[in-house]
């Protein structure tokens, strides 16, 4: 008895972690957005007030068929907060371009003078700072 107790505690447990683990970002603004084949991408923005976040998320464009029902993913950090950015996609469509605005490094309020522009590598998740001539 003591057993089928614990099992249905645990079965219960475990089903409200399955239906809790949809990740829902928080609401932002002053984020960018770009679509990037089936996926758009929100990058970084503000929480509220001064909290400004790193976060890269997206939507998959084929399953947004119900404006009630979506699900949110998250892609990698991007290295730098941002607000007032502005981003676009490469010609082959494999990477997004952070570009302008105001930057500041993660967690802080310490704003970035230089470079202003850092690209997210889609094929394998990774950013890195372009090197631009001129
Ligand atoms: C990039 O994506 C756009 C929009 O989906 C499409 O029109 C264009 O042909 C794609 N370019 C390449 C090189 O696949
Ligand atoms: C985007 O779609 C194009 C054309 O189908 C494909 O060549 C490219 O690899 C895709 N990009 C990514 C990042 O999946
Ligand atoms: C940034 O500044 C705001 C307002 O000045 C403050 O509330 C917040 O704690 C600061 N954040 C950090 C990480 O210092
Ligand atoms: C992504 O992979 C495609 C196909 O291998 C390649 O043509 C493209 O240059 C890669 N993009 C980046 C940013 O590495
Ligand atoms: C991602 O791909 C780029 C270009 O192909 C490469 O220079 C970079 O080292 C790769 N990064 C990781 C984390 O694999």
């Amino acid at each position: 008895m003591n057993f089928l107790i614990k099992l249905l505690i645990t079965t219960l447990t475990l089903s409200a972690s399955l239906v809790n683990c949809q990740f829902i970002p928080e609401p932002r603004y002053l984020q960018t957005s770009v679509i990037l084949n089936d996926s758009w991408f929100f990058l970084s923005g503000v929480l509220g007030g001064t909290d400004e976040v790193y976060e890269l998320i997206y939507l998959d464009l084929p399953k947004l068929s119900s404006l009630t029902s979506f699900q949110w993913n998250s892609a990698k950090e991007s290295p730098v907060e941002s607000i007032f950015s502005t981003s676009c996609v490469s010609t082959d469509n494999s990477s997004i371009y952070l570009i302008g605005g105001e930057m500041f490094y993660p967690g802080t309020n310490i704003s970035i003078t230089t470079p202003h522009i850092y690209m997210f590598n889609v094929n394998n998740s990774s950013w890195i700072t372009p090197t631009i001539a001129g």
